[in-house]
């Protein structure tokens, strides 16, 4: 697709970081954005914040962890709006776990699955009916990780497993939709190269109280990406960082080029997912990733 003009994409996650900026670069390309998120306040803010750019957008509150509202909002982008070309799963977690990972809280790891990985999965089942019905050139696009795609870092354990996990359904799903010539294209968007300035380790705002984390789980104390850059700074490591409206130019540019790997590796981390591969195939031990 190298037009975006009038198209609908509809984004979860959409009123934060990497949704939201996805957003504003789709709706300067000229496509309508139906943007939809748990976070009401944040969603709202983001929809006027649109609006004021003179943009077409649209705004719904969604919880990717229940099929009923993912279901309502495809109904809403498919019965009302006219339909959808651009679908991003984008909606994502950190549960903030920290140490041992015999220690985790079961609802961190229930948390992170149910938004990270169940999210799209009911993301895919409420809109690839409609998208393939719909006949037309459209586009899927999941946000994973490569931490947890393609590397394991050793303090992150739940968010990796559900990137991991989210990484096999992505591909799967490209695989299918090439074996059955459809119209369909899928991509898997990596946000980078560098960790992203986003509300990820924030993202205890919007945890829900069924998923409550107990007082005494072990968590990170991490709130934002400057908490990150001290916490390695202590270590003698130095943190880069990107700002999500590049992950959203780099998305564009790759769904325009059709490209199933939307991945922008900083060489470091390109050199790791190289060393872990090896390690792999010669079957020697997996080498210890690094953030920072
Ligand atoms: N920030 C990074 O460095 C980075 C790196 C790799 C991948 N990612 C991925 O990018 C995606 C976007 O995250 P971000 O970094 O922009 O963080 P963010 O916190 O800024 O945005 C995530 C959005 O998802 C929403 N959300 C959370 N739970 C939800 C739910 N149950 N239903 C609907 N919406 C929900 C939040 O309210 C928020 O608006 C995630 O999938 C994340 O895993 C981020």
């Amino acid at each position: 697709m190298q037009d975006f003009a009038d198209r609908l994409a509809v984004i979860t996650g959409g009123a934060s970081g990497v949704g939201r900026s996805l957003a504003f670069a789709l709706s300067e390309a000229g496509a309508r954005v139906l943007i939809a998120d748990v976070d009401a306040d944040a969603l709202a803010q983001t929809r006027d914040a649109l609006q004021a750019r003179g943009a077409r957008a649209e705004a719904r509150e969604c919880d990717v962890t229940d099929p009923a509202s993912l279901e309502a909002l495809a109904a809403l982008a498919f019965d009302e709006l006219g339909g959808a070309h651009l679908v991003f799963a984008n909606a994502g977690i950190g549960a903030g776990e920290a140490g041992p990972l015999w220690g985790y809280a079961d609802s961190d790891w229930k948390w992170c699955f149910e938004v990270n990985f169940w999210g799209v999965v009911h993301t895919i089942n409420a809109f690839m009916p409609r998208l393939v019905d719909q006949g037309s050139e459209a586009h899927f696009v999941v946000t994973g990780s490569a931490n947890g795609a393609f590397l394991v870092f050793p303090d992150q354990p739940i968010y990796s497993a559900t990137k991991a996990a989210v990484q096999a359904v992505a591909e799967a799903l490209y695989h299918q939709t090439v074996r059955a010539q459809s119209p369909v294209r899928v991509h898997a968007l990596f946000p980078g190269p560098h960790v992203v300035e986003t509300g990820i380790f924030n993202s205890g705002r919007v945890r829900p109280d069924r998923f409550a984390k107990p007082a005494d789980a072990p968590d990170t104390g991490i709130r934002s990406s400057d908490d990150l850059r001290r916490m390695l700074e202590a270590f003698g490591m130095q943190l880069e960082t990107t700002h999500p409206d590049e992950v959203a130019r780099t998305a564009l540019d790759g769904i325009r080029e059709g490209r199933f790997w939307i991945l922008p590796l900083n060489p470091d981390a390109e050199a790791q997912v190289r060393a872990r591969m090896d390690s792999i195939l010669d079957r020697t031990d997996p080498p210890i990733p690094s953030i920072g």
